[in-house]
């Protein structure tokens, strides 16, 4: 515990906080004497974070107007702003980008409800969560810098049946990348983590046939305990400079479309750039 102490104090703001990664994670700020603001859909999260002395915000964070009120919650309850962001909020909607139907054998594409759905919750709405975050701490003239972290995927390297859930991942490696470019000047660190198959209700509710099958296809042939989403978490926080992304294990057949650009290329297409 000792190497986390200088956590204490500050204040973070945990989207997706009811269940799961993000609740390991939010209780693990708290037993660190972080002042959490816990944040979810589910209404259980005020018991939840009443029990451990914090604040619990019901609502929808696809709402930009309950994404504004939550960070203004830290400077009304405690006089300052959140300077940790980690919006671990998220949702699925599996299938395969493109069936045919059984009995006329005509194509069906992907639900355009269940794509919309799940880049709002899992991209847009963590991307606004942090401009919102940044810009409360810009307004506060905040000297401390600020952490946001995105909870990805090891599926934001491509996954069968997540087409959407897989796309929503891979937004938020470029916003990270863009917002890291943009904020530096303010001192503001954005990073993604890439949990693997973790022990949670989202995996919980895979048909198991499924969920063996798919924890063949990654690395380390395991499910992962929230805990260590939460230890990642905390060593982005703990260190000088870390890393945009931080994968947690990774599916085997991500390395395989990992090409040298340059080399991946025909040269008779290179010498026509020229
Ligand atoms: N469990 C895994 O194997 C795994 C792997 C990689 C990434 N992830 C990611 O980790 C994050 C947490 O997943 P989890 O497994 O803990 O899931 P979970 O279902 O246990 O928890 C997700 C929480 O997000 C909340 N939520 C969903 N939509 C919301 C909305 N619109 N507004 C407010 N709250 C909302 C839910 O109420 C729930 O409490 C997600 O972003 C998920 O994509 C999970």
């Amino acid at each position: 515990m000792e190497a986390f102490m200088k956590l204490e104090g500050k204040i973070a703001l945990v989207t997706g906080a009811a269940s799961g990664i993000g609740r390991v994670i939010a209780e693990t700020f708290v037993t660190l004497g972080v002042r959490v603001i816990f944040v979810d859909a589910n209404p259980a999260v005020q018991d939840i974070a009443s029990a451990l002395g914090q604040i619990g915000l019901v609502g929808d964070i696809t709402s930009a107007d309950f994404r504004k009120s939550i960070f203004h919650w830290p400077e009304v309850t405690y006089g300052e702003p959140a300077s940790i962001g980690v919006f671990a909020a998220g949702i699925t909607r599996d299938g395969l980008a493109l069936k045919s139907d059984k009995v006329s054998g005509k194509p069906i594409l992907f639900d355009e409800n269940k794509f919309d759905m799940v880049l709002n919750v899992n991209l847009k709405a963590p991307v606004y969560c942090a401009l919102q975050m940044v810009a409360r701490l810009s307004e506060a003239g905040h000297s401390d810098g600020g952490k946001v972290i995105f909870i990805g995927s090891i599926s934001s390297e491509g996954n069968i049946g997540q087409v959407n859930y897989a796309t929503s991942k891979a937004g938020l490696v470029a916003a990270t990348k863009t917002l890291n470019l943009e904020w530096k000047k303010l001192g503001v660190k954005v990073a993604v983590i890439h949990p693997g198959f973790t022990a949670t209700p989202m995996v919980a509710a895979m048909p198991p046939e499924a969920l063996e099958k798919a924890v063949a296809l990654v690395e380390s042939g395991t499910i992962h305990s929230p805990q260590s989403v939460a230890d990642a978490v905390l060593s982005v926080l703990e260190s000088e400079n870390p890393p945009d992304e931080l994968f947690l294990d990774r599916f085997k057949h991500a390395s395989s479309h990992r090409v040298e650009y340059v080399s991946a290329i025909p040269s008779r297409y290179l010498a026509k750039s020229v």
